[in-house]
């Protein structure tokens, strides 16, 4: 698959860019296509020491979408908005918008704040790329332990979206080896999954802890 990480220069794009790479064609976005090249260069100067040769393209975020059949927001939730609105008439019509995006704001403590109108950062986005699947997922995967290539991870991510478009997204969660992927509902339980991060971040800030995540303790039903 082609997949454009628009922010991808930031941490869970580089993230995703590392371990994508080998499998995947990654675009990493920028506003700026020099320092998108830089961090191109870079991941594949990093997975080159790990003994795996690959080629990344970085582009300008609007730039970097053609033809991608995902398309990552890997931004700050208030400038993952205005790049949406940004990509709306240039994105092909397949491609499945991802979005990591947490809304949080420092009040004491971490608080998950999705606007009001649309109650998380997927349906706002969806309400903007109407014409584009958006499926949500990666909220809790702290980015330095996808950047860290030593790190076996065995973790979880839950997933959002309608069905076709979310069997995608995880598949390509499973293509991150020590992840595991988990149907967590339509897009309208985005808010649910969002507000885990902030969650994850103040109990860790509390109890000494760094790169907190989840695993889903469960016993399958035969
Ligand atoms: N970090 C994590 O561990 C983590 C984990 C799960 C989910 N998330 C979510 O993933 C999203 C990205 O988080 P992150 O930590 O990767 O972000 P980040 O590193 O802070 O920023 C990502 C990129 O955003 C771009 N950017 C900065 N200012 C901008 C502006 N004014 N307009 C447009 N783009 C701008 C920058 O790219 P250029 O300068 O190259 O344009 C930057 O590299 C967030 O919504 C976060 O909640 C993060």
């Amino acid at each position: 698959m082609r997949i454009a990480l628009l922010g991808g220069t930031g941490n869970i794009g580089e993230g995703l860019a590392l371990r994508w790479a080998p499998k995947h064609d990654v675009v990493i976005g920028s506003r700026s296509a020099e320092k998108a090249d830089e961090a191109a260069t870079s991941c594949e100067e990093r997975l080159f020491e790990e003994g795996t040769s690959c080629e990344l393209a970085g582009e300008e975020n609007v730039q970097a979408i053609a033809d991608c059949d995902v398309v990552v927001l890997a931004l700050q939730y208030q400038y993952a908005m205005p790049t949406a609105v940004a990509i709306k008439d240039k994105l092909n019509s397949n491609a499945i918008v991802v979005s990591p995006v947490v809304p949080m704001i420092k009040d004491g403590f971490l608080r998950y704040e999705p606007s009001k109108k649309y109650g998380s950062a997927a349906l706002e986005i969806q309400n903007i790329l109407s014409d584009n699947e958006v499926v949500s997922a990666f909220h809790t995967m702290p980015a330095a332990r996808l950047i860290d290539l030593k790190d076996k991870l065995g973790l979880d991510v839950l997933v959002c979206g309608s069905e076709k478009p979310k069997q995608i997204v995880m598949g390509l969660v499973k293509d991150i080896e020590g992840l595991t992927a988990f149907d967590a509902g339509p897009l309208e339980a985005s808010f649910m999954v969002e507000s885990i991060t902030p969650l994850l971040i103040n109990v860790s800030a509390r109890n000494r802890l760094k790169n907190s995540s989840i695993r889903i303790i469960g016993q399958s039903i035969k």
